[in-house]
């Protein structure tokens, strides 16, 4: 009964306290907070920006919390970040985390899952060579999704919300690009096919990506459980492997990946929860990134001039008109200085992973400023990069305002020197995380943002309904997951210029 609860919370917290104080010398200062094994959980879980800047506050920019029964111990200083992001993988491990997730949110478990042997073969699959052709086969997705429907209800105004917008058309030509199409040559019925089928693939995975939060934390309501098992169910249907053989031009990616999971014995039901992994974790951040800096850009009347002045420029030196080309080449898309300051301003603002290490032996932790730390085996270290260098007023003056010239230099150049104390930083943004486990898609990301934002700039009428309309707060239990989503979508309308 009861009692025996209080009996057991308390014997837990004397236990807690006695843990605390026999933290070693040297060790961060801890924080317990006042709920005995939960310690911070709830405001963690709540409002991570606003509990980390209030530890800050109180201990500096090095802290040990509790958190749901693990010592967590929070690095802010963007100086020491390197330290951490480069330190070998022996000591600070970057995948139990990750393995902890896909297990809680994907029901993930791989037969002889080696996160290092699975890198090393996927990596060159989004790099070079193959990096050009996912950039290739993102354009003619996207402009299947964009365009390809030339019906004549398609061609007048259409309004929707601009998160629903973005997030759908970069997810469902993500889709297309990684997963394949329907067939090849494309017909006029296979495309209409591509559209329907990764609209359904949109719709689906929206309910999950929804419920992310709750999953992650495992919060979810009677309700909420069935509602998440009926939406997992289906997406394993629709990304089983069987499913997925019929597809044409499959990426090199989902190739080497499929090999990899049948040569290390992944049953077939287990290799659809993977790929349902799979999709989240490449298509979770495209959308909402687009979704920020075409509202930042609707919001910034100068910005978006800037915008539409750089292309503009470029399609006049154009060889051929826009509407007749099938690809945007590279050289074309790293001639965009304004449209990737706009990016990274709006990735500044809106991107707040959690860099999350697991401590797999007692180290110590060298500092910037000549400061050591002695972490412990078992702890886990954070980084929130999204709090500093992001945020930091030091480092970037109004740092809540849009700027959408932020990084550039005054002669047009991309802006790299950004400073605190005095020093200049190496790591003044991080939205793609830093060192050894940087993300792998950036370049191919990035390509496919900006070509988004060039097609529905150049072929689209877009405005905001409510040209007054605030930006939306965050929806504050997605600090750590990447990119941010607002509380609530903001409407737009559109149309295919005529
Ligand atoms: C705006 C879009 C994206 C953002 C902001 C983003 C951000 C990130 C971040 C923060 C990490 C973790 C870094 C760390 O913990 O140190 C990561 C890892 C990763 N990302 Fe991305 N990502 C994006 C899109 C993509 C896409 C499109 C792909 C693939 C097609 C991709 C593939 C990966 C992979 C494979 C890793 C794991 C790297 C490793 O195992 O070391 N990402 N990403």
């Amino acid at each position: 009964g009861l009692p025996n609860m209080y009996q057991g919370l308390l014997v837990t917290q004397l236990l807690l306290l006695y843990c605390g104080f026999c933290r070693r010398p040297g060790e961060p200062p801890l924080d317990l907070g006042s709920i005995p094994w939960l310690g911070h959980a709830l405001e963690f879980g709540k409002d991570a920006a606003s509990f980390l800047t209030r530890m800050k506050k109180k201990h500096g920019d090095i802290f040990t919390v509790l958190v749901g029964g693990r010592y967590v111990t929070v690095l802010l200083d963007p100086h020491s970040y390197d330290t951490v992001v480069w330190e070998s993988r022996s000591k600070l491990d970057f995948h139990a985390y990750a393995v902890f997730l896909m297990e809680r949110i994907f029901d993930v478990q791989l037969p002889h899952y080696s996160p290092s042997d699975e890198k090393a073969k996927m990596k060159p699959t989004l790099l070079h060579g193959d990096l050009q052709a996912l950039t290739d086969a993102m354009y003619s997705n996207l402009r299947t999704v964009l365009l390809g429907d030339t019906s004549e209800a398609a061609r007048g105004w259409l309004e929707m919300g601009l998160l629903d917008f973005s997030y759908s058309c970069l997810l469902r030509a993500g889709y297309l690009t990684l997963y394949g199409v329907e067939a090849l040559p494309r017909t006029r019925e296979s495309q209409a096919q591509d559209r329907a089928h990764s609209a359904d693939v949109f719709h689906t995975f929206r309910q999950l990506d929804l419920l992310l939060p709750k999953l992650a934390r495992g919060s979810l309501s009677v309700g909420d459980k069935d509602h998440a098992c009926r939406v997992k169910g289906r997406l394993w249907k629709l990304l089983s492997p069987a499913r997925l053989a019929t597809r044409a031009q499959r990426s090199s990616w989902l190739e080497s990946y499929l090999q990899h999971l049948e040569e290390t014995g992944t049953s077939e039901d287990m290799q659809a929860r993977a790929m349902v992994l799979q999709l989240w974790a490449t298509q979770g951040n495209m959308g909402p990134a687009a979704f920020w800096l075409l509202l930042f850009l609707l919001k910034n009347p100068e910005a978006l001039a800037a915008v539409c002045g750089e292309l503009e420029q470029l399609l006049s030196r154009a060889e051929q008109p826009i509407s007749q080309m099938t690809t945007l080449p590279q050289k074309v898309l790293d001639s965009m200085p304004v449209l990737d300051s706009v990016l990274s301003e709006s990735l500044r603002l809106t991107a707040a992973p959690f860099i999350t290490r697991e401590v797999v032996v007692d180290l110590a932790l060298p500092m910037a400023d000549g400061r050591e730390f002695s972490l412990r085996r078992g702890d886990r270290l954070l980084l929130f990069p999204f709090l500093s260098p992001q945020k930091d007023p030091e480092i970037y003056t109004d740092p809540e305002v849009f700027k959408y010239n932020r990084f550039l230099s005054s002669d047009g150049s991309e802006k790299k020197d950004f400073y605190k104390d005095g020093k200049r930083l190496k790591n003044y943004s991080m939205p793609w995380g830093a060192g050894h486990n940087q993300c792998l898609g950036k370049a191919y990301a990035i390509n496919s943002i900006k070509q988004f934002v060039f097609l529905v700039l150049v072929h689209f009428d877009l405005e905001l309904i409510n040209p007054d309309v605030e930006i939306p707060e965050f929806d504050l239990s997605r600090y750590g997951f990447g990119l941010m989503q607002p509380e609530h979508d903001v409407p737009v309308r559109y149309r295919i210029r005529p």
